[in-house]
């Protein structure tokens, strides 16, 4: 059997460009019931999980990512079309060396390494507010949370996270959907946060630390050769994959708990069950609830034909409430055995990176918060982020408790 083309399906469209949440969802799984397939405004969807983690593991596809200056209709000219590959675009032999040759700074035991800084990190930030019995929590707790356990992981001094957090912010306006205005901050800050990167690799070759950035030149030296460039692509890969994925998780993670207030309890009362906590709330509500890819040929899958070039989505979100896949998939509940992995850290060779530090920060934050935070509830309306943002979660979140 021949593939059919894309294009010429009778496919339901798929728009969730200025939809609530919850509306978003609905519109996935009326797009889900009728077709395995959804045309965009973009391109195609897919919404199950099956042909997300297909589509993602499908080395044919390629991250889309590279396509963001052209999509926003950058000239090739400019700085964004020529600036240097980032391991999020890259493909091929050239990802793989690289995902390769920094696995060991990224494992479970690494970040477990980092398991005291985020303890006192989330106990300074709750001690600011505790008293109040009240606090905007994306401000006072998630906005400053990730940024000196990133700077620890590379090993920049602490009173520098101001910086971090500022580059961090201007460089993640790349996701934002403005990028010709944007483009001179996110140049900016790329530029300086190289530059800073570039003299502390310096400082590590004349004293090796304890930290990523002395681990990736001792790789070097091992035979594979890093360059100072790539180390420094690596780091700030690492800023910006690391920090603003972090937060919004966080937020989302407790604008949910605010609505199941028996859970919160719960997991007060049995921190224990932190890890099936954080995979459980980013099933339900993930941070990133989307990741793209494009044909890099024509490609054949299930009997459609892709031509290159073709824009497919994948909805993560989608996936985590597959009901073919998940037993009630609508239905919140951390006790819960899933037998299945959630998908907010996407699949195949992009795979999240910092998963394992994600996991060990959330699983930090959520059990101290809940436990000095008893009583959480919502302290006004909640601000979402545009649906357009790659990274997603409330961008206001008054919540008050119970002083303790
Ligand atoms: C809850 C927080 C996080 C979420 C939801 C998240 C989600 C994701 C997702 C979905 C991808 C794949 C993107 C794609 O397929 O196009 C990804 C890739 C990546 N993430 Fe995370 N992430 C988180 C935290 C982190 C942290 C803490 C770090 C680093 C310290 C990190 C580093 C990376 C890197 C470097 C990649 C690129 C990997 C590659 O392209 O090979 N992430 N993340």
């Amino acid at each position: 059997m021949t593939a059919q083309l894309v294009h010429d399906l009778e496919l339901p469209t798929l728009n969730t460009i200025g939809l609530e949440r919850l509306e978003a969802l609905a519109a996935i799984e009326d797009a889900r019931s009728e077709h395995w397939l959804a045309r965009t405004e973009m391109g195609y969807c897919v919404t199950r999980l099956d042909d997300v983690t297909a589509i993602l593991r499908d080395k044919r596809f390629h991250s889309a990512l590279s396509l963001l200056p052209q999509m926003a209709g950058l000239p090739e000219t400019t700085d964004a079309g020529r600036r240097r590959q980032s391991i999020l675009s890259m493909e091929g032999d050239g990802h793989a060396r690289l995902r390769r040759l920094v696995a060991p700074a990224f494992t479970p035991a690494s970040a477990n390494r980092l398991r005291p800084t985020m303890r006192a990190v989330v106990t300074d930030l709750i001690d600011q507010v505790a008293g109040d019995g009240e606090c905007e929590f994306v401000s006072d707790i998630c906005e400053p949370y990730p940024i000196p356990i990133i700077c620890e992981l590379l090993g920049a001094p602490p009173e520098d996270w101001k910086l971090f957090s500022g580059w961090a912010t201007d460089i993640f306006r790349i996701f934002n959907g403005a990028l010709v205005e944007d483009l001179p901050f996110i140049e900016r800050a790329a530029d300086e946060l190289t530059a800073y990167v570039s003299d502390m690799i310096a400082e590590r070759r004349a004293e090796p630390r304890p930290d990523l950035l002395s681990d990736l030149i001792a790789i070097e030296e091992e035979g594979d050769r890093l360059s100072t460039e790539e180390m420094s692509m690596l780091a700030e890969a690492t800023l910006m994959a690391g920090t603003d994925t972090t937060r919004n998780q966080l937020a989302c993670c407790v604008a949910l708990f605010a609505e199941h207030p028996d859970q919160w309890a719960l997991l007060a009362e049995q921190p224990e069950l932190a890890p099936r906590a954080v995979e459980e709330s980013m099933r339900y509500l993930g941070a990133v609830r989307a990741t793209v890819r494009f044909a890099s040929e024509d490609v054949a899958y299930r009997d459609v034909l892709f031509p290159q070039g073709t824009i497919v989505s994948t909805a993560l979100a989608g996936a985590n409430r597959d009901p073919d896949v998940w037993e009630h998939p609508n239905e919140f509940d951390i006790t819960q055995e899933r037998g299945t992995a959630q998908m907010t850290f996407g699949a195949g060779i992009h795979f999240c990176m910092g998963a394992a530090l994600a996991r060990a920060e959330l699983q930090e934050a959520l059990p101290l918060l809940a436990r000095r935070m008893p009583g959480l509830a919502r302290n006004g309306d909640v601000t979402w982020k545009p649906a357009t943002f790659g990274i997603w979660g409330p961008a206001h979140l008054p919540v008050r408790f119970d002083k303790v």
